[in-house]
C-alpha cells in the first residue's frame, strides 16, 4: 500500500476522529461561557459510520487514529467503537484524548477493547483553579483517572497543559517536576482563535516556557514517547518521564502535518485552523460505495493548506475548538 500525500508532499497517515460535540467541562479557552449549540443527535455519525470512514482511510494508508471530542468519554458505548477501529486492518495505533473526568470508570474497559494509550488534558494541579478554568470541581477525578489509566497500561500517558499567562503559568515548574515521577508532560501554546476563546488570555511562547523550567536543569532533546503529533520532547536530568512542547503559534510545524480530522457531524476538516470542510454524511447515509468515500477523502487531502495563517489574522470562524477536538 503506497499511502496518500497532499499537494505539498506531506504523507497523510493520522486521522483524528471527534465522536461528540458534547463535553462535561467548560474550559475557558475551548468554548464560550454558555457552551456551544449542540448538533442534533440525528446529525452525529453512528459508530458504524465512523468505522466505515476509518476502514476506507486505512485502505489509503492511514494507520494512526485518535479519538477526541468534545469529551469522547461522555458518548455511550465508546469501547464498542474502539473495538471496531482496533480490528481494522492497517490501523496500528488507536489513542484517545480526554479531559480525564470519566477515565477512572472506563480505562480498563477501553484497554480491553483495544485502546493503546491516552492523552489527558490538565491545566492546573490546584483545586480552586481547576474549578475556575473548567467550571467544575473535578480535579481529583482527573488525577484518579490518570492513575487508573496507568493501571490499565494505557501508556505512554501524556498530560496536555494549555499555558495561559497570569492564569496557570506559575505552575510550569510544578508540571515539569512531574516528569521526574515518570509523567510525560506537554506544554501547549494557547491558540489565539477568535472562536477559541483565547482573545482575552495571552499565550506564552514555548521558548519562554523552556527558559522558565530550565531552572530545574538542562533540558536534553530525547526520543519521543510513542506518538504521531507535533510535539518536541526533552528530558530533565534524572527524569524517567519527558517534557514536551507543542508550539503551533511560535514555531511552524505545519510543514510536517500528517493529519485529517473527522468531526462528529461527519465533515472532514483538512486543517484545524481553517474553515474548509468536506461533507461525508450524505454519502455515508446514502448507499455509499467505498470508492465515493475515498474520493471525498482525496478531495479533503487535496485541499489541505500549506499551513495555518493565524498570525496573518486568518482564523477559523465556523467551529469552536470543542467542536473539532484539538
Ligand atoms: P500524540 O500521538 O500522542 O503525539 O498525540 P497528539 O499530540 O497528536 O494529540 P493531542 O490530542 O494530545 O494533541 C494535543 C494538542 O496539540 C491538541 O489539542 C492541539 O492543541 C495541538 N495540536 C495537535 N495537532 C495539531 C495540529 O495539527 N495543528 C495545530 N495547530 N495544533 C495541533
Ligand atoms: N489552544 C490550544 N489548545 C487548545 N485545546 C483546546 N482549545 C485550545 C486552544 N485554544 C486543547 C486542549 C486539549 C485538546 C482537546 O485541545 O487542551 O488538550
Ligand atoms: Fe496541519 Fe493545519 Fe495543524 Fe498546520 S494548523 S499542523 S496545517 S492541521
Amino acid at each position: 500500500m503506497s499511502g496518500i500525500s497532499d499537494s505539498f508532499q506531506r504523507p497523510i497517515s493520522y486521522l483524528r476522529v471527534s465522536v461528540t460535540d458534547r463535553c462535561n467541562l467548560r474550559c475557558v479557552y475551548c468554548m464560550p461561557a454558555g457552551g456551544v449549540p449542540l448538533a442534533p443527535r440525528s446529525e452525529i455519525l453512528s459508530y458504524e459510520e465512523i468505522a466505515t470512514v476509518v476502514r476506507v482511510a486505512a485502505g489509503m494508508g492511514v494507520s494512526k487514529v485518535r479519538i477526541s471530542g468534545g469529551e469522547p468519554l461522555v458518548r455511550e458505548g465508546l469501547a464498542g467503537l474502539v473495538r471496531m477501529i482496533s480490528q481494522i486492518a492497517g490501523v496500528d495505533d488507536v489513542a484517545l484524548t480526554t479531559n480525564g473526568v470519566l477515565l477512572k470508570e472506563q480505562a480498563s474497559e477501553l484497554a480491553k477493547a483495544g485502546l493503546r494509550r491516552v492523552n489527558v488534558s490538565l491545566d492546573t494541579l490546584k483545586r480552586e483553579r481547576f474549578k475556575e478554568i473548567t467550571g467544575y470541581d473535578r480535579l481529583s477525578d482527573v488525577l484518579e483517572g490518570i492513575e487508573e489509566a496507568q493501571k490499565a497500561d494505557l501508556r505512554p500517558i501524556k498530560v496536555n497543559m494549555v499555558v495561559m499567562r497570569g492564569v496557570n503559568d506559575d505552575e510550569l515548574v510544578d508540571f515539569a517536576l512531574l516528569s521526574r515521577e515518570g509523567w510525560n508532560v506537554r506544554f501547549i501554546e494557547l491558540m489565539p482563535l477568535v472562536n477559541g476563546g483565547g482573545e482575552h488570555r495571552e499565550f506564552v511562547p514555548a521558548s519562554e516556557i523552556r527558559a522558565r523550567i530550565s531552572s530545574l536543569g538542562e533540558l536534553l532533546a530525547c526520543a519521543p514517547p510513542l506518538g504521531n503529533g507535533p510535539a518536541s520532547y526533552y528530558q530533565l536530568p534524572g527524569a524517567s518521564g519527558t517534557v514536551g512542547f507543542i508550539a503551533p503559534v511560535s514555531e511552524h510545524f505545519c510543514f510536517k502535518c500528517n493529519r485529517l480530522r473527522l468531526s462528529a457531524d461527519g465533515k472532514l476538516l483538512p486543517c484545524l485552523l481553517a474553515d474548509e470542510e468536506v461533507d461525508l454524511r450524505p454519502v455515508l447515509r446514502g448507499d455509499a460505495s467505498a470508492g465515493e468515500i475515498r474520493n471525498l477523502i482525496l478531495e479533503a487531502v487535496a485541499s489541505k493548506p500549506q499551513g495555518h495563517r493565524v498570525m496573518q489574522g486568518v482564523v477559523p470562524r465556523k467551529r469552536w475548538m470543542t467542536q473539532v477536538g484539538g
